[in-house]
This record gives structure tokens, C-alpha cells and sequence, in this order.
């Protein structure tokens, strides 16, 4: 453990890696957090009325929607986007719900040419034959066949990852961060990292049991790093109506405790492209709509009612869990996504409660290839230089499980094939 230097009275204690003593470490850290916001004249509870009633206006406002019978999640045209004819009130719906739908951002027949290539992709490799299993216990697999193909460098996924059309959707997205402030460009808005991910194939007639509510960005480090620290810091020094659920700042270099979930990356919105027609009651993806609920999980845990070495349940090595013990305000504003097509893609903000509904007998395939919006910036260009090993040797990159099915599979995507998008988002260029 270090202290900062800075304004040493107030300074927060700081964790560079996991610390040893977990219940100590939170003990500590929640102490320091309640002192620094005392010192404000402002109690924690007050701080955290405020962040309540924010969320608690926003969630009215999702229960209204869906009374009027609107979808709650934006949906806006690729065509849109491309054209540059996306309205200010759209813009301003995607700031507000954190999420978005964009219609038609690969034509169908291209989706589903792409989910047909993936298929002979696995088969004319083997995979089903030399399936293993789970290389984590995160996702669980049906049957014999998984949902969850560990499988990253078919020409589907790059082809996807390096278009053009991918770039101009995640552009838009970036640009709705701050990128820059306080003398630093925290990322660039216009040149995405291609974080390799996996790829779900749920077929039909499958049961899931689904993914219960959490979010993806941090775990402990959230509240132990300096990094975190500094970027959530108006939540930590009773200036909370300054908190900014889309500033950049201080979160695009410091490190993260390692975990089974942990994603190296810095994404400003986490994503997926329908390879399949999905239907919205078949077992879909779910999000808490409301990007400031970040404050809302931050601060909970500094409440009296939760015992001093308890983050409300976040602990390293697992998700961060919403529940409805805790959070129970927020959950109320779950909100699933509309029906999908093939071609849609699909987009939440990195901090955003999601989870993915149970579905029994599921109608059609639920085909998606996770693709996020992660921009170029020192965290990113550092864990580029993992991936461009992972793709030159067809492995899997270091933060999913070292399955390494691709290594020996002649036909996937090759250094050649790269474009000028591919080359500068693996760092080649
Ligand atoms: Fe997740």
C-alpha cells in the first residue's frame, strides 16, 4: 500500500495490485472515502441522496416509455450515421440511456454470410470433435456444443472488426466521451483497437439459464487504484453533481486486478453484432439504461447499513453483481433490447448493470459476434501489442482462457488480409 502525496490529510490510500488482505484493504479504503467526503460538509448519506435522486428521476422516466408503449433502448440508422443525418434528439437519447441499437449496420445477407462462414469455419476445423469444455466458468455450454465459441480470428470476426462500417458506428460512440481535459487526449475517438472476443451461437429449442445483473468495468480496483480513484474522484470528495459518467479522464491507463472476467482493454461502449434474427423475448440482453447508476454502485457501499469489509458483495475474481438486495432501485429500469435482425448491432456503455434474460425452447438461433468500441489510448496500445501475438500465431488472446483452438487452423484471417483500419487497430501501422 502507498498514499498519495497530494493533500495528504485527505489522501486516499491506494492499491497498485490486488491487496493481500481484501477485508482490510476495504476497511480501509471505505474509512478514507467517508472521511474525504466528511470533509467536504457533506455527510455520505447526503451525497448519496443526491445520486438517488437522480437515478430515481431517470428510472420514472424509463417506467414512463414503456407506459407509452416507446422502446426505452435508442435505436438509430446506420444509414443515419453514415450520412451524418443522426438528429440532435437521438444523440441526446443515446447520452441519456447509455445504449443503442443501430439498424442496419451490416446489410442482412452480410450477417448471415458471415454466421454461415463461422460455422464452416468451426466444422471444416474440427472444433466440435476437440471441444474441451468451458475454459472458464463464466459461461456455461449446452450439451455438448458450447454457446460460447472460443473462437477469435475467423474471417468473419476481422472482416467485421476492420470495416469500415464498424468504424464509422464506433466513432460516433466515442465521440459521445470527453476524450480530452485537463491538458491530456485521454483516447482517440478515431482509431479503435479491435479488442479480439468471442463468438455465441445459441441454437434452437436451447433452455438458458441466462446472466444474472452485473457490470463489467472494474472490481475492487474501482475503489482501490489511484487511477479510479482520480476518474470517480467528484464521487469521493462530495461534488458529486460534477460527476461525469461520460469523462475519459484517468481511466484509459492505470492498471486493473487481475481476474477470470477482467477485460484489459478500455471500452467506451461494450457491443455485439446480430448474426441472427433475435427476437425480444427469446433470451436477450438486458441493461439498467442509466449511465450515472455508476454513482449509484460506487457510493452504496459506504452506507451504515453495509458491514465496513463489504463492498455490497464486489470482491476480485467475480462480476460485479447487481442485486436486489442492494440495488433494487436501479434494477426496477432493466429493459430489454427490441427485436433484432441480422446486421443490427448492439452497444452499452462500459459501466452499465446488463444482463441477459432465461429463455426455455428458444424460437430461431441468438448468433452474435461481441464486438466493442475500444478506443486507441496507452492502455489499449499496451494490450494491442498482446493481441497482434494472439492473432499472428491464431491463439487466444491473454484475457480469455488459453484455449488456443486456432493455432493450426489454416484458413483463418491472415496478416495479409489486413486493411488499413485492421493494421493501425493492431498497432501494425
Ligand atoms: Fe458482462
Amino acid at each position: 500500500m502507498t498514499t498519495s502525496p497530494v493533500s495528504p490529510a485527505l489522501a486516499l490510500p491506494h492499491w497498485e495490485t490486488t491487496p493481500d488482505d481484501l477485508p482490510g484493504a476495504i476497511r480501509q479504503v471505505k474509512a478514507a472515502i467517508r472521511a474525504r467526503i466528511a470533509a467536504s460538509g457533506r455527510t455520505v448519506e447526503e451525497v448519496f441522496a443526491v445520486v438517488e435522486q437522480r437515478v430515481a428521476e431517470r428510472v420514472a422516466e424509463i417506467r414512463a416509455d414503456r407506459e407509452r408503449g416507446e422502446s426505452v433502448w435508442p435505436v438509430i440508422d446506420y444509414a443515419d450515421i453514415e450520412n451524418g443525418t443522426v438528429s440532435a434528439e437521438q444523440l441526446a437519447k443515446l447520452r441519456r440511456r447509455g445504449c443503442l441499437v443501430v439498424r442496419g449496420h451490416f446489410p442482412r445477407e452480410q450477417a448471415l454470410a458471415w454466421d454461415a462462414g463461422i460455422v464452416d469455419y468451426v466444422e471444416g476445423n474440427g472444433f466440435f470433435e476437440s471441444y474441451r469444455g468451458p475454459g472458464d466458468d463464466f459461461f456455461g455450454s449446452v450439451g455438448s456444443k458450447p454457446e460460447i465459441y472460443p473462437i477469435y480470428w475467423s474471417a468473419a470476426q476481422m472482416e467485421a472488426r476492420q470495416s469500415e462500417r464498424m468504424a464509422t458506428v464506433q466513432a460516433l460512440l466515442n465521440s459521445q466521451w470527453k476524450h480530452e481535459s485537463e491538458g491530456v487526449t485521454w483516447f482517440d475517438p478515431r482509431r479503435d483497437s479491435l479488442y479480439p472476443d468471442r463468438i455465441r451461437r445459441r441454437p434452437p429449442g436451447a433452455d438458458s439459464s441466462g446472466l444474472g445483473a452485473h457490470c463489467d468495468p472494474g472490481t475492487l480496483d474501482l475503489w482501490m487504484t489511484e487511477a479510479y480513484q482520480q476518474a470517480f474522484r467528484h464521487l469521493f470528495d462530495g461534488s458529486v453533481e460534477e460527476y461525469d459518467p461520460w469523462d475519459a479522464a484517468h481511466r484509459t491507463a492505470g492498471p486493473q486486478y487481475p481476474g477470470t472476467t477482467m477485460c484489459s482493454a478500455f471500452r467506451t461502449f461494450q457491443g455485439w453484432t446480430a448474426l441472427s434474427d433475435m427476437d425480444h423475448d427469446q433470451g436477450v440482453l438486458h441493461t439498467v439504461p442509466i449511465p450515472e447508476a455508476m454513482a449509484y454502485l460506487m457510493l452504496r457501499p459506504l452506507l451504515d447499513d453495509v458491514a465496513d469489509d463489504d463492498m455490497c458483495g464486489v470482491t476480485t475474481n467475480q462480476v460485479f453483481p447487481a442485486s436486489e438486495k442492494w440495488h433494487p432501485l436501479l434494477l426496477e429500469a432493466l429493459s430489454g433490447i427490441p427485436d433484432v435482425r441480422a446486421g443490427d448491432s448492439v452497444w452499452w456503455h462500459c459501466d452499465m448493470i446488463h444482463s441477459v434474460a432465461p429463455v426455455q425452447d428458444q424460437q430461431g438461433w441468438g448468433n452474435v459476434m461481441y464486438i466493442p468500441a475500444a478506443p486507441w489510448c496507452e492502455r489499449n496500445e499496451r494490450y494491442a501489442a498482446d493481441v497482434r501475438e494472439a492473432f499472428l500465431s491464431g491463439s487466444s488472446p491473454s484475457d480469455f482462457p488459453e484455449e488456443h483452438y486456432e493455432r493450426s487452423w489454416p484458413d483463418r484471417f491472415t496478416a495479409e488480409q489486413l486493411n488499413t483500419t485492421g493494421r493501425r487497430g493492431l498497432g501494425l501501422d
